[in-house]
């Protein structure tokens, strides 16, 4: 499969970081369908792009058919989802935005069988850890991240899309992989600059954090949706990135 034929599927599109990731990959010739909710705003020089199909639907209420649908033929799906930072968006439903739409996205992709295995790649957060690795937490940081899970729904929400990849999909399906990417606090940028990455966080994302740009984490997102040294570096791990 060429680059131009390649598809990726973009999940929270028309969001910061989203609309800077359907760029990215249009920018690499790659083909993009986004999925945005039926009122949200695409900026006109992405909607110009042939190479960018647009669906304006509420992934979370379409049925397992219409998802498999959509998701074949995307040799990755990518989400930016988040959760407005509204009262209805942090306390609300849906309350595992994320977590469900990651899920069946995941299942909706295993269905379909592809002859290579589809990459999953997710936008998350310095502040969950990975627990498949020893990451080094204070006291006070696990009492505080503790705290967040209870009343912070968004929060558990990340943290349960990642462990749902980690767990459930783990290391040895054959049809779908995974990398779950964790910035630091986010930042805006008008373009890619330096940025480090590393396997797990090398400061405290509550008491020391450190700046990830969104252009940044998009960058690295469309590397790891068409680039297979990127993609085998890093499948089945939770890179943190960093701004230099
Ligand atoms: N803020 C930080 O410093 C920070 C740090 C690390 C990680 N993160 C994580 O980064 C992620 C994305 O950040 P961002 O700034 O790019 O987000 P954003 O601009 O708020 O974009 C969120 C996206 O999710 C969509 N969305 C929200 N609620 C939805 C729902 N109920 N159904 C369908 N789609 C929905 C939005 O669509 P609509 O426009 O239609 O609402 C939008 O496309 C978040 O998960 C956040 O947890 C944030």
């Amino acid at each position: 499969m060429s680059i131009n034929e390649m598809q990726t599927l973009v999940v929270g599109a028309n969001g910061a970081t989203g609309r800077l990731l359907v760029k990215q990959l249009l920018d690499r010739g790659q083909r993009v369908k986004a999925i945005l909710r039926p009122q949200a705003v695409l900026p006109k020089e992405l909607i110009r792009s042939s190479h960018l199909s647009i669906l304006r639907v509420n992934l979370l209420e379409l049925d397992d058919a219409e998802l498999a649908e959509i998701v074949n033929g995307c040799r990755a799906i990518a989400c930016c989802l988040g959760h407005r930072m509204s009262w209805q968006g942090m306390f609300g439903k849906p309350r595992f935005l994320v977590t469900d739409a990651v899920r069946r996205l995941s299942i909706a992709a295993m269905a379909n069988k592809a002859e290579v295995p589809t990459r999953m790649i997710l936008m998350n957060s310095a502040g969950v850890s990975n627990r498949d690795m020893h990451e080094p937490l204070s006291r006070g940081h696990r009492l505080v991240i503790g705290l967040l899970r209870l009343l912070l729904p968004p929060h558990a929400d990340n943290e349960q899309a990642a462990d749902y990849l980690r767990t459930e999909i783990g290391q040895a399906q054959q049809a779908l992989e995974w990398v779950v990417v964790r910035p630091d606090t986010l930042t805006d940028a008008d373009s890619v600059s330096e940025y480090s990455l590393h396997i797990a966080p090398i400061r405290s994302a509550l008491f020391d954090p450190g700046s990830t740009s969104r252009i940044n984490v998009a960058h690295f997102m469309a590397e790891l949706s068409v680039d297979q040294d990127c993609w085998q570096r890093w499948k089945g791990q939770m890179p943190v990135i960093y701004n230099r």
